[in-house]
């Protein structure tokens, strides 16, 4: 059965049984196929859970920073707010540039995407990288984890701003990368700092609850903010619309070449990514509106998507076709 339709089908199948709804695009209800095909449930009314966020909150080592370097590529040294020592006898170099990944729902520290980008990027050039894990919230229900998130920014954002003053490594040469709730925890990060740091890379967005929501990832949030969506259909764990100061649509942003699932659209943009800081190769196209997007038929300027550069600048909607495979 062809891909797409088959994934329509069985979302929304799925969904004919939702309540109410809490947003403009989403039912209460999300429906939402892993690798395996087998289907989740996120209830978008289940309790928040005030205890565990209160608690979270009251120790600021929840948020865990796990530095690796070229000196340190396998084991991480932990960075800790606040606390000088942990960063000075660390091997946190401030000439070097600092890159911060920040997963997102259901994740940890041993999360995939934090493996791959912090290997693509020890091999492309000698930077810090700061794994940050926010896991016990993670961990918890989607609505308190989103609930959450803009306190696990600011939070980073304050880190941040230590190891500036400890460090003296410059805001322009940060650069802060999330993926899904973690794209939007890094909004929050760049809110807190004013905006100053070089550049915020927002991998599919998360969707649910984050439509009309304020505390999103928004081009404001650093120099140069772009976001990557692939899998912004109707019913997408990403949010699918334009959000940062250059947004690309790989494959039209909704579904992936290769992909069968949604978790395998959604996974996609940190998988591209990954290949991008390696080689740099995907050109967008920039597209005047949604519909060229989807039509493929952009005709402005080339922007490459993804990659390291701290300087890049753009702005704008783009599209590019990829492969099924890596480096896709
Ligand atoms: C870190 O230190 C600053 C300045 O001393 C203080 O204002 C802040 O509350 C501390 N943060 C935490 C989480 O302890």
């Amino acid at each position: 059965m062809n891909t797409l339709l088959f994934i329509c089908l069985a979302v929304y199948s799925a969904t004919a049984v939702s309540l109410k709804h809490v947003d403009n695009k989403y039912s209460r209800f999300i429906k939402y196929s892993d690798y395996d095909g087998v289907m989740h449930t996120v209830d978008l009314e289940e309790q928040l859970d005030t205890e565990l966020l209160d608690d979270f909150f009251k120790n600021p080592d929840n948020n865990r920073y796990l530095l690796y370097t070229r000196n340190n590529p396998v084991v991480s040294q932990t960075l800790r707010l606040n606390n000088t020592n942990s960063i000075t006898l660390s091997q946190f170099d401030a000439r070097n540039p600092t890159v911060v990944i920040v997963h997102g729902w259901l994740n940890d520290q041993h999360t995939k995407l934090n493996i791959v980008l912090t290997d693509a990027f020890l091999r492309k050039s000698n930077v810090n990288v700061i794994v940050m894990e926010w896991r016990r919230l993670a961990l918890s229900n989607y609505v308190t984890a989103t609930a959450g998130v803009p306190a696990v920014g600011r939070r980073l954002g304050q880190f941040l701003e230590f190891l500036h003053s400890v460090t003296g490594a410059p805001f322009e040469t940060m650069h802060i990368i999330g993926f899904s709730l973690g794209a939007h925890v890094v909004g929050n990060a760049g809110r807190e700092l004013g905006g100053r740091v070089a550049r915020i890379t927002g991998l599919d967005p998360a969707g649910p609850l984050w439509n009309l929501n304020s505390n999103r990832l928004r081009a404001s949030d650093a120099i140069y903010v772009e976001a990557m969506h692939t899998d912004g259909g109707v019913l997408g764990l990403g949010i699918g619309s334009a959000v940062a100061d250059a947004d690309f649509f790989p494959n039209g942003g909704t579904s992936q070449p290769g992909c069968l699932t949604s978790l395998c659209h959604h996974d996609r943009a940190w998988q591209l990514f990954a290949s991008s800081v390696t080689y740099n190769h995907f050109l967008g196209r920039e597209c005047s509106n949604m519909l060229q997007v989807s039509l493929n038929n952009c005709r402005g300027q080339i922007l490459n998507m993804g990659n390291d550069d701290l300087s890049k600048k753009g702005s704008g909607l783009y599209r590019l076709n990829t492969q099924r495979s890596y480096p896709y």
